[in-house]
Parts: structure tokens; C-alpha cells; sequence
């Protein structure tokens, strides 16, 4: 890794101290397709299991759903434009399942690949690296009625979808991350059921996670069998896990819920296999066939953390599994989510990703904060908690590479504001506010920020932005 930037380059002429990222650091911005795209009937897309869940009374607040979100899908040239006054050298976007192949297998649908062929063109001639995401949660409905991700088909069909995207896409697209946090998919989505499909079953999540990895591991074969020199990776969300005593009930519990929340994620995709203290926490037989695990163990190009908090926990023997629940520590700030602000997390995980699973290649695939924005009289937006959050976590990216963390790229989530599953549209994670009723995009204070710390550390000349 190169470290090309004197250290004075951002010191002299901003307090946040960037130099230890790379000369070729990636800047972006990422999305995912259901939180902002709309059209969820246009050009043959078919429902997925989240136009399915939001269905749910009550499952979404004030009963929102992704119908029409940023409408994205056609305003996606004016997003594009908006990249480019940021700055960012990079934008993660997700691959929408259901418009490519609608049934879940079969037929792929030429109009759905169609959308992200252009925007991948466009993003091109911007100059901007697109970075794919093929699951973002959006599983085809027909394959949930079939089943879903607790069966092993789910995962079959998931590698034909990524064969048909990564054929169409392969020739533009170098980088690509199979899942968007699989721990969501099984663990929120499975077993707590606040997510799609909306289940509340342990052997059904485990099932769901036991598949999402095979789904991974084949993705990835797929990918490099359609588009070789294809870079590749996977997107978990990860959190430190601290107990909120030294009794050894919570300690116990702050080891369960590391596993539930980090290894059991970390050691399949590493080769170490599923963690065996989990396993007995968990108590259901996982669908294991010869061959599975170094299926899972596909050697990978680059791994995406998602970080946005840490937990402090305590044992919850009569809770659901993994019998631990998180504390809510007081005195300490939180985003409009409730979760609370801690940048040394995302440092101690970067670490973490370095020192106990050798990664050779790192990118912060999403971090941000959500707060009550609002549009002032004069039409600006001020969001100076993001900023701050921004900021703080930019520089715990900077001391991890100063340590040794082969940190390449940081991907603010997020673009614009946007649909925020289960919390509907009352929750502005963006850099960009967006008026829902006129879809006016607005960059916040934020967005500017994060455009002037991107022009301070590319800029060629020290203290020239
Ligand atoms: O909005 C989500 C995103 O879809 C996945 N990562 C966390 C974000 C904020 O909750």
C-alpha cells in the first residue's frame, strides 16, 4: 500500500489528518436498490419479499414502502450529477434481484439488466468506479413462496441470477460484493422478524444464514467465471461487543453475542468454518454437504465493513437466542436511531479485520448517521451532528491505517436520503436531503463537507481546496 501524502498535505490546511490514507484512497457514496429506485413495476421488475413485508400492517412505520422512494429509477442522471459535485470517486449501488430475473430463476429480463447497463455507462463517463452490491436483501417473492433463503435452492438460484449480471455487467464493473450484510437477512429477517420475511424462527435463520454463505461463496464463483479480473468481496455489518459488567454471566454473553454478531459471519468466509460455540448456542443441525465449507471459503479480493455502532451487553438467559441483550449505555451521544456514537468502534474493528483474519484488503462499505434534518428558510440544510459523526470516523480510519489496516476506500452511507426499511422514511441517513413530496435533492452541510475533505486529500497541491 502506498502512503503518498506528505503529512502535512491535510494538516496545513484542515484539522482532520488524513495522511496515512493511500494517495489512491476510494471516496464514495453507497445506496441500495429498494431503499431508493421506486418503480417497483416498471420494465418487468416482479415484487420482492420487502414490496411483500411492507404490505404487513404495521410492519413499517407510517405504513410506507419503496413504491416510488427517490425515484431514483429515473432521476438516476440528476444522483449522478449530485456524485459528481461531491466529488466521490466511487459509488456502491446494489443490483435489484428482481428486476434481473423477477420469477427468481429463469427468464432474465433484458429491460431490468437494461437500467443498470446504463447507469454503469454513465457512471463511466463520469469517472466514477461503480462498485455492485447483487444482494441488498431484495429477494424475489416467487422464491420466498418457494421456501426462501432456509432452502438450499435459494442459494442455487442466486449464482444463476449473479452468472446473468456479472455476464451483462463483467465487461465495466470491476468490483462486486455478493451480500449486504447477511446477518440482517437471517438474524433481523429470520428470528427477531422486524424485517422481510418477517419471521421469528431459529431453525428457519439458521438455515437462512447457513444458505446466504453458500449463496456467497457460489456468487462468487459465478462472478469470476463470468467476468474474470472481477474483484470481489463481501459487505458485513459488524459491531464491538463489550460486556456491561465483569460478571461472568455478561462476559459469557458478551462472547455469545460476538458470535451471533461478528464470527459467525467472519470465520465460514475464512475458512475456519462455522463456530462451534455457536452451533451449540443455537442447537439446530446445519445443512451441511460435503464440500459446502470451501464452497463458503471462496478466497476473496477485498472485505466490506459496514459499521455504524457499538454494543454493550448483558446475559439474557429467558431472551431469544443468543440469551444476551444490548444495554443502552447513558451519557454518551446518539444518532437519531438511538444508536449510540462511537468511532474508536470502527477503528477497533478494522484492527480486528487486519490482526485476526490476516484481510489483505479493507473498505468501509457504509458508515453514517441519521438525524431529524431539516430544510431552513433559506433552503439549506444543516446537519452539523453528521458532520461531526463524518469527521470522527474518518479519523479512526486514518489511526487504523496509521497502524497497519489496509484500508483502501470509505463509502458513506448514504447518497440520499432513503427508505429506511422498517423506519419507513423517518429516518435521513444522506448526505443529499431529499423532499419526498417533490423529490428535490438538497446536499446537506455534510455532503459539502465530505466534498471538501475529498478535494483536500486529492488534491494535488497542499492547501489548495
Ligand atoms: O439503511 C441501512 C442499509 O440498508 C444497510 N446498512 C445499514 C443502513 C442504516 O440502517
Amino acid at each position: 500500500m502506498t502512503h503518498a501524502l506528505p503529512p502535512e498535505r491535510i494538516s496545513v490546511t484542515d484539522p482532520l489528518d488524513l495522511a496515512t490514507l493511500p494517495a489512491d484512497f476510494t471516496w464514495g457514496v453507497a445506496t441500495s436498490a429498494y431503499q431508493i429506485e421506486g418503480a417497483v413495476a416498471e420494465d418487468g421488475r416482479a415484487p420482492s419479499i420487502w414490496d411483500t413485508f411492507c404490505r404487513v400492517p404495521g410492519a413499517i412505520a407510517g405504513g410506507d414502502t419503496g413504491d416510488v422512494a427517490c425515484d431514483h429509477y429515473h432521476r438516476w442522471r440528476e444522483d449522478i450529477t449530485l456524485m459528481k459535485e461531491l466529488g466521490v470517486t466511487a459509488y456502491r449501488f446494489s443490483i435489484a434481484w428482481p428486476r434481473v430475473v423477477p420469477g427468481g430463476d429463469g427468464a432474465v429480463n433484458k429491460a431490468g439488466l437494461g437500467f443498470y447497463d446504463r447507469l454503469v455507462d454513465a457512471l463511466l463517463e463520469a469517472g466514477i468506479t461503480p462498485n455492485a452490491t447483487l444482494y441488498h436483501w431484495d429477494l424475489p417473492q416467487a422464491l420466498q413462496d418457494r421456501g426462501g433463503w432456509p432452502v438450499r435452492e435459494t442459494a442455487e438460484h442466486f449464482a444463476a441470477y449473479v452468472s446473468a449480471a456479472a455476464s451483462a455487467l463483467g465487461d465495466r464493473v470491476r468490483h462486486w460484493a455478493t451480500l449486504n450484510e447477511p446477518l440482517c437477512s437471517a438474524w433481523i429477517g429470520h428470528l427477531e422478524g422486524t424485517m422481510a420475511p418477517g419471521l421469528t424462527d431459529i431453525t428457519a435463520a439458521v438455515r437462512a444464514s447457513y444458505h446466504l454463505l453458500l449463496g456467497h461463496g457460489l456468487a462468487a464463483q459465478a462472478v469470476r467465471a463470468a467476468a474474470p479480473g472481477a474483484e470481489i468481496g463481501i459487505v458485513n455489518n459488524l459491531s464491538t461487543v463489550e460486556p456491561a459488567s465483569d460478571s461472568e454471566a455478561d462476559l459469557t454473553a458478551a462472547r455469545r453475542m460476538d458470535g451471533h454478531t461478528n464470527r459467525w459471519w467472519l470465520d465460514p468466509v475464512h475458512g475456519r468454518g462455522f463456530p462451534a460455540d455457536m452451533r451449540e448456542v443455537y442447537g439446530v443441525e446445519l445443512p451441511e454437504r460435503p464440500g459446502d465449507l470451501d464452497t463458503i471459503a471462496q478466497p476473496l479480493d477485498w472485505l466490506g465493513l459496514n459499521y455504524y455502532f457499538p454494543m454493550v451487553v448483558a446475559d439474557d438467559p429467558e431472551g431469544p437466542r443468543p440469551f444476551a441483550r444490548q444495554i443502552r449505555r447513558g451519557g454518551v451521544p446518539r444518532t437519531g436511531m438511538d444508536w449510540e456514537v462511537d468511532a474508536g468502534g470502527l477503528e477497533a474493528l478494522l484492527m480486528r479485520l487486519t490482526d485476526e483474519y490476516g484481510a489483505r484488503r479493507l473498505y468501509v462499505t457504509e458508515n453514517g448517521s441519521a438525524y431529524p434534518d431539516t430544510v431552513g428558510p433559506d433552503g439549506a440544510v444543516e446537519d452539523p451532528e453528521r458532520v461531526r459523526y463524518l469527521e470522527e470516523h474518518l479519523a479512526a480510519c486514518a489511526r487504523a491505517a496509521a497502524k497497519g489496516a489496509p484500508l483502501a476506500g470509505y463509502y458513506a452511507w448514504s447518497l440520499l436520503d432513503n427508505f429506511e426499511w422498517a423506519y419507513g422514511y423517518d429516518k435521513r441517513f444522506g448526505l443529499v436531503h431529499v423532499d419526498y413530496a417533490t423529490q428535490k435533492r438538497t446536499v446537506k452541510s455534510s455532503g459539502r463537507r465530505y466534498a471538501e475533505i475529498i478535494g483536500i486529500h486529492r488534491s494535488p497541491t497542499p492547501g489548495s481546496v
